[in-house]
């Protein structure tokens, strides 16, 4: 995480979502986009989520990254409290790979939405690159570092598969 104020807040319903979560924040982290941490559950904590998520905007936040699994309430709950982006991440489980987490974060009700990612790794790393791409909307700085991750990216594309 890096030392400025954090612009993204990324919240997970457990420890034990951690090891997928912290692609996340290392992802923002190569981007120079500032990032704080916290387990915050919709079920076992309720007020902390609510003092957390109320206070999020005051604080400077610009977009939440919330991951959970199971019944995977946290996104959706934190979308009810704050006026600001949620992306969700679903956990996977042993339940249905993580199936029902990511239903229960792409079915919200109408009017309050959470920008929903796919299960396990490769949402959370895509949920940084998005805060990062709506942060970047008023911070040039991130923008020249999401081109600069995108073209790194493309040239290290090889062109055949044995090379
Ligand atoms: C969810 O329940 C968490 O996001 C986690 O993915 C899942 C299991 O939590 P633990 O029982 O491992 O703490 O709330």
């Amino acid at each position: 995480m890096t030392n400025a104020a954090p612009t993204v807040g990324i919240i997970m319903g457990s420890r034990s979502d951690w090891p997928i979560m912290r692609h996340a924040a290392e992802t923002l982290d190569k981007l120079g986009v500032s990032s704080e941490t916290r387990v915050i559950s919709a079920h076992r904590t309720p007020k902390r989520l609510e003092e957390y998520a109320t206070g999020a905007q005051g604080r400077g936040l610009k977009v939440l990254i919330a991951g959970a699994g199971m019944a995977a309430a946290l996104p959706g709950a934190a979308a009810a409290l704050t006026p600001l982006p949620v992306l969700g991440v679903p956990m996977e489980s042993k339940l249905l790979g993580g199936l029902g987490a990511l239903l229960s974060m792409v079915q919200m009700p109408s009017g309050v939405p959470v920008g929903t990612l796919g299960v396990g790794k490769a949402g959370a790393v895509n949920a940084a690159l998005l805060a990062a791409a709506i942060v970047a909307l008023g911070d040039e700085t991130v923008a020249a570092a999401l081109d600069e991750f995108r073209a790194g990216q493309t040239a290290g594309v090889a062109a055949v598969p044995d090379e």
